[in-house]
C-alpha cells in the first residue's frame, strides 16, 4: 500500500471506467528530486478492458508521507491510487512529466520478442507467408532482400518456442517520384508483412511496423508505401493507424486479377509517433538489439 497526499493529478486524455478484466502492474519507477519526502511520478495508465485501444497518462505528482496524520486527504488519495493501481495498467514513465498520445495502439507481447532476421531465419518467415498470404515468394526472392535489405526485415519470435511467428520484409527505393511533393525522394517500400492467425491482434504488426519505419527513416526514407488488396481491411485498418493514406489504384495488381491500392504516409506525418511506440517497445522489452 502506497501513502500519497497529493499535489496534484491531471489527465491528459479521457478515462473510460469501464472493468479491466486482466491487470498486471509493470513497473514502478520513482524520481528523487532532491528532496527526501518527496518524488515526481508520471503513471501511464492501460485501459486493458477495451476492445479497442486506449492509453490514458496520469501524471501525479506526489509528495510521500512518512507520516500519514500530516495530511487529511492521504487517505482518500491512497484508496483512490490503489484502485487504479488494482483496475489498470500501470507503468511509471521514466519520472517525466510528457504527454504521451500512443493514439489508440496496444501491444500485449509477452513472450513476443522482434529483431533483424537472420539466414537461420528465413525457412521460418518461408512458412509464415505460406500460411499467411497467396503472394508466396521463392525462396531466392526472400534471400536477396535479406542480402540486399538486412537491416530492415525483421521477425517476430515466439520465445518460448523459439519460432518464427511474423515477419517484415522491407526494402528502399532511391531516387522515385514522390506521392506527396513534385520532387524525387527516398521511399521506404513494405514489401511484404504477415502475422500467424493465432498471434494476431495483439500489436504483432503494429511493432514490426514501428521497428520497420523506424529504420526506414534512419536509412533516409522520406516517404513510406506498400500495395494491398482492395479487399484486405485487416490490413488496410493496420495502415490507417499509422497514417497511411490510398494515393493509387492499380488495376489487376495481383496474380488473381484483383486490384491493388497503393497506400502511402510522407515521414513528418508519423515521425514522432513512431519515435514514441519504439521507445514504448524498448520499456516493454520487445526488442532485441
Ligand atoms: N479486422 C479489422 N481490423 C484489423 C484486423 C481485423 N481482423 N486485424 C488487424 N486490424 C487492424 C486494427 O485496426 C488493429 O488495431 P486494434 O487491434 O487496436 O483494433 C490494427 O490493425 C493493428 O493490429 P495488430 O494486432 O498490430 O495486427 P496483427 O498482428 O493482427 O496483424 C495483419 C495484422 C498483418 C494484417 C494480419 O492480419 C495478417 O497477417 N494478415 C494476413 C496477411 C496480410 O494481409 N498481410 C498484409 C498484406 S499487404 C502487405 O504485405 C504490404
Ligand atoms: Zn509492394
Amino acid at each position: 500500500m502506497f501513502w500519497f497526499s497529493w499535489y496534484s493529478l491531471s489527465l491528459f486524455t479521457p478515462i473510460v471506467f469501464t472493468t479491466p478484466s486482466s491487470v498486471s502492474l509493470l513497473s514502478l519507477g520513482i524520481i528523487d528530486d532532491g528532496d527526501d519526502e518527496s518524488f515526481l511520478a508520471s503513471v501511464l495508465v492501460e485501459n486493458s478492458s477495451l476492445g479497442f485501444s486506449r492509453n490514458i497518462f496520469i501524471s501525479l505528482t506526489c509528495r510521500f508521507v512518512s507520516n500519514i496524520s500530516s495530511s487529511s486527504i492521504v487517505f482518500p488519495l491512497s484508496i483512490c491510487v490503489y484502485n487504479l493501481l488494482i483496475r489498470f495498467k500501470i507503468s511509471l514513465w521514466g519520472g517525466v512529466l510528457v504527454a504521451l498520445d500512443i493514439r489508440g495502439f496496444r501491444f500485449s507481447l509477452d513472450g513476443i520478442s522482434i529483431r533483424r532476421c537472420g539466414i537461420e531465419d528465413i525457412g521460418g518467415v518461408i512458412g509464415v507467408n505460406r500460411r499467411t498470404l497467396p503472394e508466396n515468394y521463392s525462396t531466392s526472392l526472400f534471400l536477396a532482400m535479406l542480402r540486399r535489405f538486412r537491416d530492415i526485415f525483421f521477425v517476430a519470435v515466439d520465445i518460448s518456442q523459439d519460432s518464427i511467428i511474423g515477419y517484415c520484409m522491407n526494402k528502399l527505393e532511391y531516387n522515385t517520384k514522390s506521392f506527396f511533393a513534385a520532387k524525387k525522394v527516398t521511399k521506404g517500400h513494405v514489401f511484404s508483412i504477415g502475422v500467424l492467425h493465432e498471434y494476431r491482434r495483439r500489436g504483432i504488426a503494429s511493432a514490426l511496423m514501428v521497428v520497420s519505419l523506424k529504420h526506414m527513416f534512419m536509412l533516409g526514407a522520406s516517404e513510406i508505401f506498400l500495395e494491398v488488396r482492395v479487399s484486405n481491411t485487416p490490413a488496410q485498418n493496420l495502415y490507417n493507424k499509422f497514417g497511411f493514406e490510398v494515393v493509387m489504384r492499380v488495376p489487376r495488381y495481383y496474380a488473381d486479377g484483383e486490384d491493388a491500392y497503393v497506400m502511402a504516409v510522407p515521414r513528418e506525418r508519423i515521425e514522432s509517433l513512431i519515435d514514441e511506440l519504439y521507445l514504448r517497445l524498448r520499456e516493454l522489452g520487445v526488442l532485441e538489439e
